[in-house]
């Protein structure tokens, strides 16, 4: 394969040892003491915390690509919030995958369940965050072809559920801003774009607080029984006090909520003594964050409470990676989105995605990828990484399912190639100087939508993160320990295709 188009770094390198070993060793400091920390997975203890693991200097990202990301935002909420609102559209779309797939049955059981009973809170709170990759290879009459040094960027998937990094992603820049200081280039910091990721996700809880009417109600943040990304969390919390200081944060598990939760004659909710006006979950989005039937009812009395969920059941369904396949057909977003230029801007971003359905469409998908399984990842109704299939893998897992029905809870998706540029990762426990590597960025923007069925109040893009990982990674997840923070350096100096 011909060599990945490349991206240059903000500032000259490879930095000579001794600058590198003692800036390391701010960086590291710095990172530490404002909170740009996870909890180790190793050595766990709510004790202490380690820094997140980080890229040293700020990676280049054409300003124009990131311009049409953050323009785009309201339209891909829009979008989002008009398919949760569809009940035709998705229960047909997940007809296949619910017969197939466990746990978004049960998700749809849930859904349906209120549904017949009647929604009791028709607000719905949106915190989503669109990931998106720069793509070098374009197709031209046809034919695929490489572009120096990126044509445009695709949308790798859209959150729904637990869209985390709002502390992070503002702070990874933070650091990065520090270090360009320290390194003599702080007139370079003017190219870090504004990050209020965490003002607008805080406010969009506040918002929606507001909404629900009751002085004396908390937020519930629904967590995991472990939570190692706790700094990002809790400064979500923080924050929403700092501002807001009328609001009151509680942190519970869907355990603990079976064991205490209750609705009251209105369906109002109660945990353990609390009024809750809003739901926010941060863990609920993958199976083990449901040990068993209790965690279960406790999503179902959730969802069938007058709180305002972030995620309502409907959200969490509309960003499922089937519906994502269902957007790209032909025609379907001009179901939801009614002026041209809104649906032209949307296709844009789309990549190749199909479905493996059992007809001409799903058998044609599985010729394409078991002839070339390096252009696709395949793709389970799965959140929080690690879940997806690459490479000659594909193949593998492809004819093990080829005649069963199992086949139509996955997707796959044309594989975004995106360019890559030189950096510097600094992790915890790392010995010595850490090489000069070959990296790939994913951005991700932030968006608010509060509405109901009829009204959308609130649509707003807020803030963005970057997660970068080395060129040759599948996956690059900061919490699962294969990616690190870092932040976008825009650049204007480089054309992207005519
Ligand atoms: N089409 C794609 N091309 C290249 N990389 C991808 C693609 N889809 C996913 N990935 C990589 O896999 C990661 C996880 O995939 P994603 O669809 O975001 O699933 P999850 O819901 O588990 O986060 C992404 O963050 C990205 O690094
Ligand atoms: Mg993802």
């Amino acid at each position: 394969m011909a060599s990945v188009p490349h991206l240059d770094a903000c500032i000259s390198l490879p930095l000579e040892n001794e600058v590198l070993e003692d800036i390391i060793e701010k960086a590291r400091d710095w990172a530490l003491m404002h909170g740009v920390c996870m909890r180790s997975r190793s050595s766990f203890s709510k004790d202490t915390l380690q820094f997140a693991p980080f890229v040293l200097l700020p990676s280049p990202f054409p300003r124009k690509e990131f311009q049409k990301a953050v323009s785009i935002q309201p339209i891909l909420n829009e979008l989002m919030h008009k398919v949760a609102n569809d009940h035709e559209f998705l229960s047909e779309t997940l007809k296949s995958t619910i017969e197939v797939d466990p746990f978004t049955r049960n998700l749809f059981k849930i859904y349906e369940t209120v549904r017949q009973e009647g929604i009791t809170q028709p607000i719905r709170l949106g915190l989503f965050r669109s990931d998106i990759m720069l793509e070098t290879i374009c197709t031209r009459n046809g034919v695929p072809s490489m572009c120096e040094p990126y044509c445009c960027w695709k949308q790798v998937e859209i959150n729904t559920i637990a869209s985390g990094f709002g502390w992070l992603g503002p702070s990874s820049s933070a650091v990065q801003r520090y270090v360009l200081q320290e390194l003599g280039h702080g007139d370079k910091i003017k190219n870090l774009p504004k990050n209020s990721a965490l003002e607008g996700l805080t406010d969009g809880l506040a918002t929606a607080w507001k909404m629900y009417g009751d002085p004396n109600a908390v937020v519930m943040m629904v967590v995991e029984d472990v939570s190692y990304n706790i700094c990002d969390q809790r400064f979500h919390e923080f924050h929403l006090r700092e501002r807001h200081p009328e609001i009151r944060v509680v942190r519970r598990t869907l355990t603990q909520i079976a064991a205490w939760g209750q609705l009251g004659p209105k369906k109002e909710l109660r945990v353990r003594g609390d009024a809750v006006a809003v739901v926010y979950f941060r863990a609920g989005y993958s199976p083990d964050h449901y040990p068993g039937q209790a965690a279960w009812d406790a999503r179902l009395l959730l969802e069938r409470s007058r709180a305002v969920k972030s995620p309502s059941i409907q959200h969490h369904l509309a960003g499922t990676k089937k519906v994502q396949q269902a957007l790209a057909r032909p025609l379907v977003v001009e179901r939801f989105l009614a002026e041209p230029a809104k649906v032209d801007a949307v296709r844009e971003i789309f990549t190749g995605l199909y479905s493996l359905d059992f007809d001409e469409f799903g058998e044609k998908a599985m010729r394409m990828a078991l002839d070339s399984p390096e252009k696709y990842v395949l793709k389970p109704q799965r959140e929080g990484g690690g879940n997806n299939v690459y490479g000659s893998e594909i193949r593998d897992a492809l004819l093990a399912m080829k005649d069963s029905k199992e086949r139509t809870a996955w997707i796959l998706m044309e594989r975004i190639n995106p360019p890559s540029q030189k950096g510097y990762v600094v992790r915890p426990g790392l010995e010595g100087l850490p090489p000069l590597t070959d990296l790939v960025s994913e951005l991700g923007i932030f968006g608010v939508i509060i509405g109901d069925g009829a009204d959308i109040v609130v649509n707003q893009q807020v803030g963005h993160m970057l997660r970068t990982k080395h060129s040759c990674a599948d996956e690059g997840g900061v919490a699962a320990g294969l990616g690190a923070l870092d932040s976008p350096y825009l650049v204007d100096d480089v054309r992207g295709c005519p």
